[in-house]
């Protein structure tokens, strides 16, 4: 490309054309101007392919090799990436002269998407939307204080709410928060699945809310049959907000609208973000009662209390509508619930066979698969070696081998953590599902084979994390 090809995309607004032709420098700009350690992070573990495009559960590499994605940016594209009935109705925005953001104004489209929204949670009341899920956190930790006059949140040991103060007040993991202190005061935290300790933390009532994710996203750690409806139970008796964060799990990710469905629990507030717009457009969205609603917007003067400049914007709210469509024309929700049936069994029939695979854990299309210390002489020490260096790193002998062998793109469960979790979209295909019980069975397989690859890869790895 000539230098005057090159400036004229530069000034173009071409953004594909813009896009490739930076196909060779852009982790440098990136490396220059941002996060120059994800960049290195990225190389190190060889997911530096140069992703170029992304089709429903599918990503493709500069030289056109397809990859399934588990990772889904997180969960965000749960109805797939680039789905055509969502840019469609963004397309249908943004040709049109629709006002936007008028603040002096109310939105029609937010209207419309809180009763949409609304209906599929039929004991809520009113919907308030923000831009991101830790926005939503904050507004829920806000409205809960205000309506109920009381300081205290209680959360869970292993939460993750984001990571704006907030909700990195309320965030269950050290990681996250080492350095950045001090935090929101009155945030307390109590064991996930300990009913006895949640009564004692809100038996004195000076607690707002108890924020629970139904399923922990980091670890994938599952309620117990019982915990989410004693939980709303006990804050009932208490007056504290049973608030669930089903900024993950909700929109059908676990095979229902939402994951507290399964146990039968109805929170004072849900809280919703990441799959709601189709993965185009950042926005979450908080539904509550009406009665802790109109408890904090009271009276006209307050009416703004929680604003937020984008919080309705167009292609927000657009994205929203045309998402919760999909979802039902597709009927993805029952999709995830069988596809995830079907995975969860796949996975646990190799429970038994390999003895790295100590359990399978989740709901729907939200899968981790625990590893645990095995018993026999040589993997136990080459599982020592590397958990020396590091402890969970061998859990990215999983992904890595996944990524790189069979084009599978997934994640860690967490910090420290020894599972592995997949968040596919919600409608990938019988053989979607092939490619990956293959892909798991082979790379499971290939790390009970002491010396072998894998094993390589994971000296190299603790040699990595030992100097760093
Ligand atoms: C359960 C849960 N809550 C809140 C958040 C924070 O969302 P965001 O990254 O959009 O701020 C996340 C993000 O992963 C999440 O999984």
């Amino acid at each position: 490309m000539s230098p005057s090809d090159a400036a004229e995309i530069d000034r173009s607004p071409d953004m594909a054309a813009l896009f490739a032709r930076h196909d060779s420098d852009y982790q440098n700009l990136y490396s220059r101007y941002s996060n120059e350690q994800l960049v290195r992070m990225l190389k190190m573990i060889g997911y530096d392919v140069g992703f170029c495009r992304g089709e429903g559960p599918y990503l493709y590499d500069r030289n056109g090799v397809r990859y399934l994605d588990l990772l889904s940016g997180f969960g965000v594209f749960a109805i797939g990436r680039n789905h055509p009935a969502v840019r469609a109705a963004l397309n249908s925005v943004l040709s049109s002269s629709l006002p936007n953001l008028l603040q002096m104004g109310v939105s029609r489209l937010a209207a419309i998407l809180a009763e949409r929204l609304l209906q599929r949670v039929p004991y809520l009341d009113k919907v308030l939307f923000a831009n991101s899920g830790a926005e939503a956190i904050e507004t829920a930790m806000k409205f809960a204080r205000g309506a109920t006059g009381r300081a205290g949140i209680v959360y869970c040991e292993h939460a993750f709410h984001g990571v704006s103060y907030g909700a990195l007040s309320i965030n269950g993991d050290e990681m996250f928060r080492r350095g950045f202190g001090p935090f929101v005061p009155d945030c307390v935290h109590v064991p996930f699945n300990d009913l006895a300790a949640l009564e004692q933390a809100i038996s004195h009532r000076a607690v707002a809310a108890f924020i629970v994710e139904p399923i922990q996203g980091k670890g994938v750690n599952m309620p117990a049959a019982d915990y989410l409806k004693s939980a709303a139970a006990l804050c009932r008796r208490y007056g504290t907000l049973f608030i669930a964060d089903e900024i993950q799990t909700g929109l059908g990710r676990t095979g229902r609208f939402l994951a507290v469905e399964h146990w039968d629990a109805e929170p004072d507030m849900v809280l919703l973000s990441k799959a709601l717009s189709g993965g185009y457009v950042p926005v979450s969205a908080v539904l509550m009662r009406k009665a802790v609603f109109d408890k904090v917007i009271d009276h006209m003067d307050r009416a703004l209390v929680a604003v937020s400049t984008f919080a309705e914007n167009n292609l927000a709210m657009a994205a929203g509508i045309a998402t919760l469509d999909v979802l039902d024309s597709e009927r993805l929700i029952e999709k995830a619930a069988s596809t995830g049936d079907r995975l969860m069994r796949a996975f646990s029939d190799l429970v038994g066979r390999y003895e790295l695979m100590h359990e399978v854990r989740g709901k729907g299309l939200m899968i981790a698969i625990d590893f645990a210390r095995p018993q026999s002489l040589g993997l136990r020490t080459a599982w020592n070696m590397i958990e020396a260096a590091r402890a969970g790193l061998f859990s990215q002998l999983i992904t890595i081998p996944l990524f790189a062998d069979h084009k599978i793109l997934s994640q860690v469960a967490g910090p420290d953590s020894h599972a592995v979790k997949f968040l596919p979209p919600l409608a990938i295909s019988d053989a979607d599902c092939e490619w990956i019980i293959k892909a798991v069975e082979a790379v499971v397989a290939d790390c009970h084979r002491v010396p072998g690859a894998v094993w390589s890869l994971g000296r190299r790895l603790a040699v990595n994390a030992a100097r760093t």
